[in-house]
């Protein structure tokens, strides 16, 4: 049994469809109540009419906000059904505001030689062939509404729109961590939904099923484990996310449901997926007339339950069908906006998704280099703790929160921290922002080396050879302040937003996605794992400068921290303490910031041996030369 919720249908289509008929036998069957739209024009509006003038949009405006102030309050009680013309896209939109979720379109459909037949066959109907042309000329057929045929009965007609009204709204395909808080947050957000998860004798056996009967929030949500079941329980158009593993599977997936999808249909990819094969997936799914988002989810487990932070990436059209529930689920920024926004087309939701983790994998190694430092320091993980929790103050993020937590947390007289293997693993969007960054000749210098930082580490063995061979294990003297240290830190992550935000712009370029940066960490304020305070300051500055390097709060930044990461990253250096991305973030900046640099005589060496040809600072035609070097 589903549970009712309070809703509002509207009818439309052009006059003398039947809506009224309709919408009274409708209003019987669902046992709520029926509004025509015709009786809640204004005076003006009917003396216009009444003098066989036909209306005009604005004359339409007030009324189609009225209807709208009708559906709010209605919703308020039982819900309501609605009668009204409706035609234009516009006056949908009207119509819709603030209750999208909660509305429902039904489009009765009926030729115009149909309808000129009835209206001529009803006793005091009269509209001339004109004006019901004009009608015809003014419909913009909706893309969701639930489109019934006239020349069915009116009984048949109810019973259509009745059973399309009893299916989800909504499918979510795999019920992983991922897949079942996202299916939590839509439930506990009123959406009715769908529920699928795969049978697999002996090891996933009424997953669905035991699932939904774990939460009191999923009692309305409808479970299978039948594919053709899942698809056949969603309205149409249907929005199915996917949540399972990135890769081929995400393809198996596409498959196996293609055969039961239909024209206009939609697939959410909510998994990792890689950028290229999200490209590729929405011009093959195009060819078969469904569409596809590939949208970026970050925020784990929690985030995922109680509001994450979503990048959708897809055509405009396409994000208008999915964006009242990904809105609704999306964590909220500090002015209450949803942490979900239009990325861009094709594979863009994943690409700024894919960069995310990349400046992720930055955040976590620095952190990670500033514990080595403060253990090298002989602190215990409580007083690093500690040092971390004042740091707070000008330096939040989730990433040093959670730190804290893990930082404290014992496990009978030690540390659990101390107890855990040190060898990082990886999922590969890691790698995959290092491969794209060197394919767009972009230096994202930091998230390489985070990323080495973990293949470095998982050579253990090798590494405790090593060390007893070359570096034996000895006392470090580190003369430095932890308030130095801290600015360091500062300056390191600004150096990682830089880099992140800069080969987005790039990708942006080089694909035409015309990616907003400001918008994007705006949704990053909030959801995802790369939230701070830094990242609530980028939105602003992103609206006036798209390069952080070339901005005027930025420089000066780090101008200021610049001493402090040169004294912390020398010191490090010489008491050979690991610090790759520290020391990296300086590195980087002093290589950026000459502007002589010795890439003439990479160029002299290109042309000696190879011919490559370079061209001269003397000569602004950019002109190229060569020089035979052992005769010229
Ligand atoms: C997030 C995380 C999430 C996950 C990644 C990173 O934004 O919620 O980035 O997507 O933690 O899988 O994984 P690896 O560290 O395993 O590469």
């Amino acid at each position: 049994m589903k549970e009712e919720k309070n809703r509002i249908v509207f009818i439309m289509g052009v006059s003398g469809v039947g809506k009224s008929t309709i919408g009274n036998l409708l209003s019987e069957a669902l046992g709520i109540p029926f509004f025509d739209g015709d009786d809640y024009h204004p005076k003006e509006n009917i003396l216009k009419m009444s003098n066989g003038q036909a209306l005009n949009d604005k004359d339409r405006q007030g009324w189609l906000e009225t209807l709208n102030d009708l559906a709010k309050r209605e919703l308020q009680g039982q819900g309501a059904i609605i009668a009204c013309s409706a035609l234009k896209a516009s006056y949908r939109e009207i119509l819709n505001r603030q209750i999208q979720k909660d509305v429902h379109w039904v489009f009765l459909n009926g030729t115009f030689e149909e309808i000129k037949k009835r209206i001529g066959g009803r006793e005091g109907h009269f509209m001339s062939a004109d004006l019901l042309q004009s009608q015809f000329d003014s419909l913009e057929v909706p893309e969701h509404a639930i489109d019934v045929d006239i020349s069915l009965t009116p009984k048949k007609i109810v019973e259509v729109i009745s059973n399309q009204l009893e299916k989800s709204v909504f499918g979510l395909f795999g019920l992983g961590v991922m897949g079942k808080s996202l299916a939590r947050n839509l439930a506990s957000r009123g959406f009715n939904i769908s529920l699928f998860n795969r049978h697999v004798d002996g090891q996933e056996v009424d997953v669905a099923k035991n699932f939904k009967e774990e939460f009191a929030e999923l009692s309305a949500a409808a479970p299978f484990d039948d594919v053709a079941a899942f698809v056949g329980s969603l309205q149409k158009p249907r929005k199915i996310m996917l949540m399972v593993n990135a890769g081929k599977i995400v393809d198996d997936v596409i498959e196996d449901l293609l055969p039961h999808l239909e024209d206009g249909d939609i697939l959410i990819d909510g998994g990792n997926s890689n950028y290229n094969d999200t490209n590729a997936r929405v011009e093959y799914l195009k060819s078969k007339n469904i569409k596809f988002v590939g949208t970026g989810v970050s925020g784990g487990e929690e985030g995922a339950l109680k509001g994450p932070s979503i990048m959708p990436g897809c055509d405009p059209e396409a994000y208008q069908e999915v964006k009242p529930y990904l809105e609704a689920i999306a964590a909220k920024d500090a002015n209450g906006l949803p942490c979900c926004a239009w990325i861009g087309k094709g594979g863009s939701g994943h690409f700024v998704k894919m960069v995310h983790n990349g400046i992720e994998y930055v955040e976590m190694q620095l952190l990670a280099e500033v514990f080595t430092i403060l253990q090298g320091m002989g602190k215990t993980p409580d007083q690093i703790a500690d040092i971390l929790e004042s740091w707070k103050a000008t330096s939040n993020s989730y990433l040093l929160e959670i730190t804290i937590d893990i930082l404290r947390k014992k496990e009978g007289d030690d540390w659990l921290v101390n107890k855990i293997m040190d060898k990082a693993g990886n999922k590969g969007t890691g790698n995959w922002t290092a491969i794209a960054s060197a394919q767009l000749g972009v230096p994202s210098t930091m998230i390489t080396s985070a990323l080495y930082a973990r293949y470095i580490s998982f050579y253990k063995e090798e590494r405790m050879t090593a060390n007893q061979n070359i570096t034996p294990q000895q006392e470090k003297t580190l003369n430095f302040i932890t308030e130095e240290l801290l600015e360091a830190y500062q300056f390191a992550r600004l150096m990682n937003h830089y880099q992140g935000f800069k080969l987005i712009l790039e990708a942006s370029n080089s694909y035409n996605w015309e990616l907003n940066l400001s918008e994007l960490s705006r949704i990053w304020t909030n959801g995802c794992i790369i939230r701070s305070d830094l990242m609530v300051e980028l939105v602003d500055l992103f609206k006036t400068s798209e390069n952080l390097l070339m901005n005027e709060t930025i420089i000066q930044k780090l101008k200021n921290l610049k001493p402090s990461a040169k004294k912390v990253v020398a010191a490090c250096v010489l008491e050979e303490v690991a610090i790759p991305n520290l020391s990296e973030s300086i590195n980087f900046l002093n290589s950026f910031t000459v502007a002589e640099s010795s890439a003439n005589l990479l160029q002299a060496q290109r042309d000696y041996f190879g011919a490559h040809t370079y061209q001269r600072k003397d000569d602004d035609s950019g002109k190229f030369y060569h020089t035979d070097w052992l005769n010229d």
